[in-house]
Protein backbone atom coordinates (compact mmCIF):
# COMPACT_ATOMS: atom_id res chain seq x y z
CA UNK A 1 0.00 0.00 0.00
CA UNK A 2 1.54 3.41 -1.20
CA UNK A 3 -0.62 5.85 0.86
CA UNK A 4 -2.20 5.40 4.32
CA UNK A 5 -3.52 8.31 6.61
CA UNK A 6 -3.54 8.22 10.48
CA UNK A 7 -5.73 10.90 12.24
CA UNK A 8 -4.96 11.37 15.93
CA UNK A 9 -7.17 14.81 15.91
CA UNK A 10 -10.57 13.49 17.49
CA UNK A 11 -12.86 16.89 16.98
CA UNK A 12 -14.51 16.69 20.53
CA UNK A 13 -11.31 16.73 22.28
CA UNK A 14 -9.92 19.06 19.65
CA UNK A 15 -12.71 21.44 20.24
CA UNK A 16 -12.54 21.02 24.35
CA UNK A 17 -8.81 22.01 23.64
CA UNK A 18 -9.22 25.11 21.39
CA UNK A 19 -12.22 26.04 24.26
CA UNK A 20 -9.40 25.88 27.12
CA UNK A 21 -6.50 26.93 25.53
CA UNK A 22 -8.44 30.79 24.47
CA UNK A 23 -10.23 30.55 28.01
CA UNK A 24 -6.77 30.36 29.26
CA UNK A 25 -4.97 32.68 26.65
CA UNK A 26 -7.30 35.60 26.86
CA UNK A 27 -8.32 35.72 30.59
CA UNK A 28 -4.75 36.02 31.86
CA UNK A 29 -2.99 39.63 32.07
CA UNK A 30 -0.66 39.32 29.18
CA UNK A 31 -3.07 37.47 27.10
CA UNK A 32 -1.76 35.07 24.32
CA UNK A 33 -3.16 32.63 21.81
CA UNK A 34 -0.69 29.01 20.78
CA UNK A 35 -0.01 29.48 17.41
CA UNK A 36 -1.00 26.29 16.05
CA UNK A 37 -4.28 27.80 15.67
CA UNK A 38 -2.88 30.09 13.07
CA UNK A 39 -3.09 27.20 10.73
CA UNK A 40 -6.89 26.57 9.13
CA UNK A 41 -6.85 26.08 5.70
CA UNK A 42 -6.82 29.73 5.31
CA UNK A 43 -3.59 30.27 7.53
CA UNK A 44 -1.44 27.54 5.51
CA UNK A 45 -2.13 29.25 2.53
CA UNK A 46 -1.24 32.80 3.53
CA UNK A 47 1.89 30.51 5.60
CA UNK A 48 2.98 29.36 1.82
CA UNK A 49 2.71 32.79 0.73
CA UNK A 50 4.89 34.52 3.96
CA UNK A 51 7.18 31.64 2.15
CA UNK A 52 7.68 33.68 -1.40
CA UNK A 53 8.12 37.15 0.14
CA UNK A 54 11.23 39.25 -0.46
CA UNK A 55 11.61 39.56 3.30
CA UNK A 56 11.17 36.04 4.16
CA UNK A 57 14.60 34.75 3.73
CA UNK A 58 14.31 31.70 5.76
CA UNK A 59 12.47 29.20 3.56
CA UNK A 60 14.55 29.75 0.24
CA UNK A 61 17.72 29.90 2.35
CA UNK A 62 17.26 26.73 3.69
CA UNK A 63 16.27 25.32 0.74
CA UNK A 64 19.14 25.65 -1.36
CA UNK A 65 21.20 24.76 1.77
CA UNK A 66 19.25 21.36 1.43
CA UNK A 67 19.99 21.18 -2.22
CA UNK A 68 24.40 21.48 -1.66
CA UNK A 69 24.04 19.23 1.72
CA UNK A 70 22.07 16.00 0.61
CA UNK A 71 24.36 14.46 -1.56
CA UNK A 72 26.76 14.62 1.23
CA UNK A 73 24.59 13.36 3.64
CA UNK A 74 23.24 10.42 1.50
CA UNK A 75 26.83 9.07 0.76
CA UNK A 76 27.38 8.54 4.37
CA UNK A 77 24.03 7.31 5.69
CA UNK A 78 20.73 6.25 3.50
CA UNK A 79 17.39 5.98 5.68
CA UNK A 80 14.47 3.40 5.06
CA UNK A 81 12.22 5.96 6.51
CA UNK A 82 11.97 9.69 6.97
CA UNK A 83 9.55 11.24 9.15
CA UNK A 84 8.56 15.08 8.98
CA UNK A 85 7.73 17.11 11.69
CA UNK A 86 4.96 20.07 10.98
CA UNK A 87 5.68 19.04 7.58
CA UNK A 88 3.36 21.54 5.86
CA UNK A 89 3.37 22.26 2.13
CA UNK A 90 6.59 19.59 2.44
CA UNK A 91 7.91 21.89 -0.89
CA UNK A 92 11.30 22.01 0.70
CA UNK A 93 11.30 18.38 1.68
CA UNK A 94 11.76 17.53 -2.18
CA UNK A 95 14.91 17.85 -2.18
CA UNK A 96 15.76 15.52 -0.11
CA UNK A 97 13.07 13.07 -1.79
CA UNK A 98 14.94 13.33 -5.01
CA UNK A 99 18.08 12.23 -3.51
CA UNK A 100 16.79 9.14 -2.24
CA UNK A 101 14.43 8.24 -5.10
CA UNK A 102 17.53 8.49 -7.14
CA UNK A 103 18.77 5.87 -5.05
CA UNK A 104 16.25 3.71 -6.25
CA UNK A 105 14.93 2.20 -3.04
CA UNK A 106 11.59 2.41 -1.75
CA UNK A 107 11.44 4.96 0.87
CA UNK A 108 8.53 4.90 3.61
CA UNK A 109 7.74 8.96 4.33
CA UNK A 110 5.92 9.93 6.93
CA UNK A 111 4.59 13.63 7.46
CA UNK A 112 3.05 15.18 10.56
CA UNK A 113 0.89 17.78 10.92
CA UNK A 114 -2.09 19.41 12.03
CA UNK A 115 -3.48 20.76 9.54
CA UNK A 116 -5.23 18.09 7.71
CA UNK A 117 -5.75 19.03 4.54
CA UNK A 118 -2.73 20.55 3.60
CA UNK A 119 -0.79 17.01 4.56
CA UNK A 120 -3.70 15.14 2.02
CA UNK A 121 -2.84 17.43 -0.57
CA UNK A 122 0.45 17.38 -0.85
CA UNK A 123 0.47 13.52 -0.14
CA UNK A 124 -1.31 13.13 -3.35
CA UNK A 125 1.45 15.27 -5.36
CA UNK A 126 4.12 13.25 -3.57
CA UNK A 127 2.86 10.00 -4.36
CA UNK A 128 1.90 11.52 -7.85
CA UNK A 129 5.77 12.67 -8.04
CA UNK A 130 7.57 9.78 -6.08
CA UNK A 131 6.87 6.61 -7.80
CA UNK A 132 9.47 4.68 -5.45
CA UNK A 133 7.45 6.57 -2.67
CA UNK A 134 5.08 5.06 0.56
CA UNK A 135 3.51 7.70 2.14
CA UNK A 136 2.54 7.50 5.88
CA UNK A 137 0.59 10.35 6.56
CA UNK A 138 -0.24 11.37 10.70
CA UNK A 139 -2.81 14.31 11.70
CA UNK A 140 -1.84 15.28 14.93
CA UNK A 141 -0.56 17.94 17.21
CA UNK A 142 3.43 17.32 17.33
CA UNK A 143 3.50 18.35 21.13
CA UNK A 144 0.99 14.91 21.83
CA UNK A 145 1.31 12.66 19.83
CA UNK A 146 4.99 11.83 18.49
CA UNK A 147 4.44 8.89 20.64
CA UNK A 148 1.52 7.59 18.40
CA UNK A 149 4.38 7.46 15.34
CA UNK A 150 5.28 3.61 14.76
CA UNK A 151 9.02 2.20 15.01
CA UNK A 152 10.59 2.23 11.80
CA UNK A 153 11.54 -0.61 10.13
CA UNK A 154 15.06 0.33 9.05
CA UNK A 155 17.24 3.42 9.97
CA UNK A 156 15.24 6.68 10.16
CA UNK A 157 15.82 10.37 9.12
CA UNK A 158 13.57 12.63 11.44
CA UNK A 159 13.02 15.97 9.30
CA UNK A 160 11.94 19.32 11.80
CA UNK A 161 12.38 22.51 9.24
CA UNK A 162 11.34 25.68 8.70
CA UNK A 163 12.91 27.13 12.45
CA UNK A 164 9.31 25.72 13.51
CA UNK A 165 11.07 24.53 16.69
CA UNK A 166 11.89 28.38 17.13
CA UNK A 167 8.02 28.56 17.88
CA UNK A 168 8.42 26.89 21.23
CA UNK A 169 9.58 28.64 24.09
CA UNK A 170 12.54 26.88 26.28
CA UNK A 171 10.66 24.19 28.15
CA UNK A 172 8.13 22.86 25.22
CA UNK A 173 11.72 23.01 22.90
CA UNK A 174 12.80 20.47 25.33
CA UNK A 175 9.84 18.43 25.78
CA UNK A 176 9.39 18.53 21.37
CA UNK A 177 13.10 17.31 21.35
CA UNK A 178 13.35 14.74 24.00
CA UNK A 179 9.84 13.12 22.17
CA UNK A 180 12.15 13.61 19.03
CA UNK A 181 14.94 11.67 20.82
CA UNK A 182 12.44 8.31 21.47
CA UNK A 183 11.78 8.57 17.28
CA UNK A 184 15.70 7.72 16.92
CA UNK A 185 15.72 4.17 18.62
CA UNK A 186 18.67 3.19 16.82
CA UNK A 187 22.33 4.81 17.78
CA UNK A 188 22.43 5.18 13.81
CA UNK A 189 19.08 7.24 13.13
CA UNK A 190 19.91 10.99 12.49
CA UNK A 191 17.66 14.37 12.85
CA UNK A 192 18.42 17.46 10.42
CA UNK A 193 16.63 19.94 12.31
CA UNK A 194 16.11 23.85 10.64
CA UNK A 195 17.22 26.65 12.73
CA UNK A 196 16.94 30.58 11.80
CA UNK A 197 20.25 32.50 13.34
CA UNK A 198 20.66 35.61 15.43
CA UNK A 199 21.69 38.22 12.98
CA UNK A 200 20.93 42.11 12.01
CA UNK A 201 17.82 43.23 14.07
CA UNK A 202 16.34 45.22 10.34
CA UNK A 203 16.45 42.11 8.44
CA UNK A 204 15.05 40.09 11.21
CA UNK A 205 11.91 42.44 11.90
CA UNK A 206 11.62 42.96 7.65
CA UNK A 207 10.87 39.02 7.62
CA UNK A 208 8.19 39.34 10.26
CA UNK A 209 6.57 42.45 8.67
CA UNK A 210 6.10 42.61 5.35
CA UNK A 211 5.45 45.40 3.09
CA UNK A 212 2.79 43.83 0.99
CA UNK A 213 1.00 43.74 4.60
CA UNK A 214 0.69 38.92 4.34
CA UNK A 215 2.08 38.70 7.57
CA UNK A 216 -0.45 40.87 9.56
CA UNK A 217 -3.42 38.81 7.34
CA UNK A 218 -1.82 35.74 9.12
CA UNK A 219 -1.13 37.58 12.03
CA UNK A 220 -4.85 38.36 11.99
CA UNK A 221 -6.40 34.32 10.44
CA UNK A 222 -5.58 33.40 14.08
CA UNK A 223 -8.94 36.25 14.83
CA UNK A 224 -11.17 34.34 12.35
CA UNK A 225 -10.02 31.01 13.35
CA UNK A 226 -11.26 31.43 17.12
CA UNK A 227 -14.37 33.31 16.30
CA UNK A 228 -15.26 30.23 14.68
CA UNK A 229 -14.14 28.44 17.35
CA UNK A 230 -15.94 29.71 20.04
CA UNK A 231 -18.98 31.81 18.30
CA UNK A 232 -16.31 34.80 18.52
CA UNK A 233 -16.89 38.81 17.68
CA UNK A 234 -13.12 40.18 17.16
CA UNK A 235 -13.25 42.68 14.58
CA UNK A 236 -9.84 41.60 13.14
CA UNK A 237 -8.91 44.51 11.22
CA UNK A 238 -9.13 46.45 14.42
CA UNK A 239 -6.04 44.97 15.52
CA UNK A 240 -2.58 46.14 14.53
CA UNK A 241 -0.16 43.31 13.50
CA UNK A 242 2.92 44.03 15.46
CA UNK A 243 6.45 42.14 15.18
CA UNK A 244 9.23 43.31 17.05
CA UNK A 245 13.11 41.43 18.20
CA UNK A 246 13.46 41.22 21.80
CA UNK A 247 17.44 40.94 22.09
CA UNK A 248 17.74 39.91 25.85
CA UNK A 249 15.79 37.05 24.94
CA UNK A 250 16.90 36.22 21.16
CA UNK A 251 13.53 36.37 19.75
CA UNK A 252 10.63 38.01 17.33
CA UNK A 253 7.17 38.58 19.32
CA UNK A 254 4.44 38.95 17.28
CA UNK A 255 1.68 40.81 18.89
CA UNK A 256 -2.11 41.81 17.83
CA UNK A 257 -2.89 45.25 19.50
CA UNK A 258 -6.26 46.63 19.92
CA UNK A 259 -5.63 50.79 18.78
CA UNK A 260 -8.94 51.49 20.28
CA UNK A 261 -10.64 50.26 23.74
CA UNK A 262 -12.69 47.01 22.59
CA UNK A 263 -15.60 44.44 23.98
CA UNK A 264 -14.97 40.96 22.34
CA UNK A 265 -18.22 38.51 23.04
CA UNK A 266 -16.42 34.96 22.83
CA UNK A 267 -20.55 32.83 22.94
CA UNK A 268 -19.60 29.81 23.36
CA UNK A 269 -17.24 30.32 26.65
CA UNK A 270 -19.95 32.68 28.09
CA UNK A 271 -17.29 35.45 28.38
CA UNK A 272 -16.14 39.03 27.71
CA UNK A 273 -12.88 39.57 27.28
CA UNK A 274 -12.15 43.82 27.15
CA UNK A 275 -8.68 45.35 25.49
CA UNK A 276 -7.58 48.69 26.75
CA UNK A 277 -6.17 50.94 23.91
CA UNK A 278 -3.15 49.83 23.20
CA UNK A 279 -2.89 46.84 24.60
CA UNK A 280 -2.23 43.56 22.90
CA UNK A 281 -2.68 39.56 22.38
CA UNK A 282 0.80 37.71 22.31
CA UNK A 283 0.65 35.26 19.20
CA UNK A 284 3.93 34.20 18.31
CA UNK A 285 7.48 34.28 19.32
CA UNK A 286 10.58 32.91 17.02
CA UNK A 287 13.67 32.24 18.73
CA UNK A 288 16.68 32.84 16.81
CA UNK A 289 19.44 30.52 17.36
CA UNK A 290 23.70 30.55 17.59
CA UNK A 291 25.61 27.15 17.27
CA UNK A 292 26.15 27.41 20.98
CA UNK A 293 22.23 27.71 21.76
CA UNK A 294 22.05 25.10 19.60
CA UNK A 295 24.30 22.47 21.08
CA UNK A 296 23.17 22.59 24.78
CA UNK A 297 18.82 22.65 23.52
CA UNK A 298 20.46 19.11 22.08
CA UNK A 299 22.07 18.03 25.22
CA UNK A 300 18.84 18.88 27.46
CA UNK A 301 17.19 15.88 25.01
CA UNK A 302 20.09 13.40 24.53
CA UNK A 303 21.16 14.68 21.33
CA UNK A 304 24.48 15.21 20.03
CA UNK A 305 25.36 17.53 17.13
CA UNK A 306 26.85 15.80 14.53
CA UNK A 307 27.04 18.02 11.14
CA UNK A 308 26.32 22.06 11.17
CA UNK A 309 25.75 23.97 8.11
CA UNK A 310 25.02 27.32 7.07
CA UNK A 311 24.74 29.77 4.13
CA UNK A 312 27.11 31.99 2.98
CA UNK A 313 25.38 35.20 5.01
CA UNK A 314 25.30 32.94 8.06
CA UNK A 315 21.31 33.67 8.36
CA UNK A 316 19.87 30.09 8.60
CA UNK A 317 21.55 26.59 9.70
CA UNK A 318 20.86 23.19 9.08
CA UNK A 319 21.64 20.80 11.86
CA UNK A 320 22.49 16.86 11.58
CA UNK A 321 21.98 15.52 15.23
CA UNK A 322 22.54 12.22 16.52
CA UNK A 323 21.49 10.09 19.77
CA UNK A 324 24.12 11.16 22.01
N1 LIG B 1 7.91 22.60 7.35
C1 LIG B 1 7.29 23.64 6.54
C2 LIG B 1 6.14 24.34 7.27
C3 LIG B 1 6.55 25.22 8.42
S1 LIG B 1 5.16 26.14 9.07
C4 LIG B 1 8.32 24.66 6.15
O1 LIG B 1 9.43 24.59 6.67
O2 LIG B 1 8.03 25.52 5.31
C5 LIG B 1 4.79 25.20 10.49
C6 LIG B 1 4.01 23.93 10.15
O3 LIG B 1 3.82 23.22 11.37
C7 LIG B 1 2.63 24.20 9.57
O4 LIG B 1 2.40 23.33 8.49
C8 LIG B 1 1.68 23.91 10.74
O5 LIG B 1 0.42 23.41 10.30
C9 LIG B 1 2.46 22.90 11.54
N2 LIG B 1 2.18 22.94 12.97
C10 LIG B 1 2.18 24.04 13.77
N3 LIG B 1 1.95 23.67 15.05
C11 LIG B 1 1.77 22.33 15.05
C12 LIG B 1 1.51 21.36 16.06
N4 LIG B 1 1.36 21.73 17.34
N5 LIG B 1 1.44 20.06 15.69
C13 LIG B 1 1.60 19.67 14.39
N6 LIG B 1 1.85 20.55 13.40
C14 LIG B 1 1.94 21.87 13.72
N1 LIG C 1 8.76 28.89 11.86
C1 LIG C 1 8.46 30.07 11.09
C2 LIG C 1 9.24 31.23 11.65
O1 LIG C 1 9.28 31.40 12.83
C3 LIG C 1 6.98 30.34 11.14
C4 LIG C 1 6.65 31.67 10.57
C5 LIG C 1 7.14 32.25 9.49
C6 LIG C 1 5.77 32.62 11.03
N2 LIG C 1 6.59 33.48 9.26
C7 LIG C 1 5.77 33.71 10.18
C8 LIG C 1 4.99 32.65 12.07
C9 LIG C 1 5.04 34.80 10.38
C10 LIG C 1 4.24 33.75 12.27
C11 LIG C 1 4.27 34.81 11.42
O2 LIG C 1 9.84 31.96 10.90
Amino acid sequence: MRYLMEVYTDERAQQQRLEEDVRQGLTARQKSLPPKYFYDRAGSILFERITELPEYYPTRTESTLLGEIVPGLFRDFFPDEIVEIGSGSSEKTRRILDAVSAGGRTVRYVPLDVDRQTIESSAARLIRDYPALSVHAVVGDFERDLPHVRPPSGRRLALFLGSTIGNLDEPARRRLLAGVRGLLPDHRDRLLLGVDLVKDVKILEAAYDDSAGVTRDFNRNILHVINRGVDGNFHPEAFRHRAFYNAAAARIEMHLVADSAQHVKLGRLGLTIRFRPGEGIWTESSYKFTRESVESMLATAGLTLSEWHVDPSNYFALVLAAPA
